[in-house]
């Protein structure tokens, strides 16, 4: 009795601060994915209020490249890569599709000199030399360029695993040599790649808990924001590459950098770029939080023009853009070789610089599941690829 009368109280006391706490989590919680919530109503299919400040929107090559998951720009050189996967509709490790891992012989990374005035100049896809593995299990992602040593860092959702894969670019022979390969537990779920030089690299993993590996998990960790992913340091200067772990964020998507030190990562399921100043200490790089862009969608892929504005390419509503994956999925699991999608995704294109702040330059569906944009400033040219669409979109100013 003395014991109860003494434990009665307290635990009282005990159940209410849980309460409270649980509360206080809840709320937390509550408001900061507040921002997700109306997302989730406001950008559904019904509601999305469309955008074009893009002048002359075309998409051209709807025949040549479909599934174009990334590109970049060389504008010196007047010539763009596009990372393109048409077997991402029965194999995505990043949203969970696993049907046939075979890529088909359409996946590659394709070169498109877009200043030719050749009217064949279309996206050719870059010989791949010396390339170790099977050509079907190459599941080309992210990719980057280092243009002073012309090379190509591409992510490698391959089903024997997800890995770096490193080759020279050789743009007038239309081809890439293999150099190496870099697989390492970091390095799980790849996604975007910088290069810091020639040999130091700083690679986004979108998730901590794998779709592959761990399905409802790796959900839970998209849904709450859970600042599973992460930006990982690869400095491959010695023979045995060192990687480390830089920083986590929730859904890291897409990174690029705006100048000398600043870079930006977008994290997809907070809605938000964040702004990272580097700084150099013994070992690997350091990245402290500087700033926050937050946004009305969930941003994919990042891009710095030569005027130094971030593009930045995302998706409205992300309930529908999951629709659009399964859809794919589901026909090309049934082998539906039509176009005829019950799922139609849409689009957001938006510019950031420091001066002018934020400016949303497009937001429809007549170009759904944008994931990349880039623009060559001084020719005035614009351009962007869309996860689940044939073609590029192209606009020019
Ligand atoms: C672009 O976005 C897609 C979709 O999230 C991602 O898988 C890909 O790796 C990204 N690429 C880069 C370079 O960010
Ligand atoms: C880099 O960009 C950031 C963000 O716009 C800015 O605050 C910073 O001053 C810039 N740094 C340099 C060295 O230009």
């Amino acid at each position: 009795m003395v014991q109860f009368e003494f434990l009665g109280p307290r635990s009282i006391k005990l159940g209410q601060a849980v309460t409270v706490g649980l509360f206080a989590l809840l709320s937390i919680f509550l408001y900061s994915r507040a921002g997700i919530l109306y997302i989730f109503y406001a950008n559904a299919p019904t509601r999305l209020i469309k955008v074009n400040n893009l002048p002359h929107l075309d998409i051209k090559f709807q025949n040549v490249v479909r599934n174009c998951e990334h590109m970049v720009l060389e504008p010196s050189a007047a010539f763009a890569l596009l990372s393109c996967d048409p077997g991402r509709d029965t194999w995505n490790t990043v949203m969970g599709t696993f049907i046939d891992a075979n890529s088909p012989p359409e996946t590659g990374v394709y070169i498109w000199k877009y200043a030719d005035a050749d009217a064949t100049s279309h996206p050719q896809k870059l010989k791949l030399l010396d390339y170790p593995a099977s050509p079907s299990d190459f599941h080309p992602l992210g990719i980057h360029l280092h243009s002073a040593s012309n090379t190509l860092y591409i992510v490698n959702h391959a089903a024997s695993g997800s890995r770096v894969e490193v080759f020279r670019l050789f743009p007038a022979e239309q081809a890439a040599t293999h150099i190496k390969t870099i697989k390492h537990d970091l390095l799980a779920a790849p996604n975007s790649i910088t290069a810091l030089s020639e040999s130091e690299l700083l690679v986004t993993c979108d998730h901590y808990f794998l779709r592959k590996n761990q399905p409802i998990l790796a959900q839970v960790e998209t849904y709450t924001g859970i600042p599973g992913g992460s930006v990982v340091h690869v400095d491959l200067g010695a023979d045995e590459a060192k990687i480390n772990l830089v920083t986590r964020v929730p859904f890291a998507n897409g990174i690029a950098q705006l100048n000398t030190t600043t870079f930006a990562v977008a994290s997809t399921s907070t809605n938000a770029v964040y702004l990272y100043l580097l700084s150099r200490h013994d070992g690997p790089p350091r990245l402290t939080r500087t700033a926050t862009i937050p946004l009305s969608f969930h941003p994919d892929n990042l891009s710095v023009d030569g005027a130094g504005n971030l593009l930045i390419a995302g998706h409205p509503h992300g309930p529908t853009f999951e629709e659009v994956m399964k859809d794919a999925a589901a026909r090309a699991g049934d082998g539906d070789k039509t176009d005829e999608k019950s799922w139609k995704g849409s689009s957001w294109v938006s510019k950031w610089n420091p001066s002018d702040g934020l400016k949303t330059l497009y937001v429809g569906d007549e170009y759904g599941t944008s994931c990349t944009a880039v623009r060559d400033s001084g020719r005035k040219l614009g351009m962007a690829v869309g996860l689940y669409e044939r073609g590029v979109l192209t606009w020019t100013e």
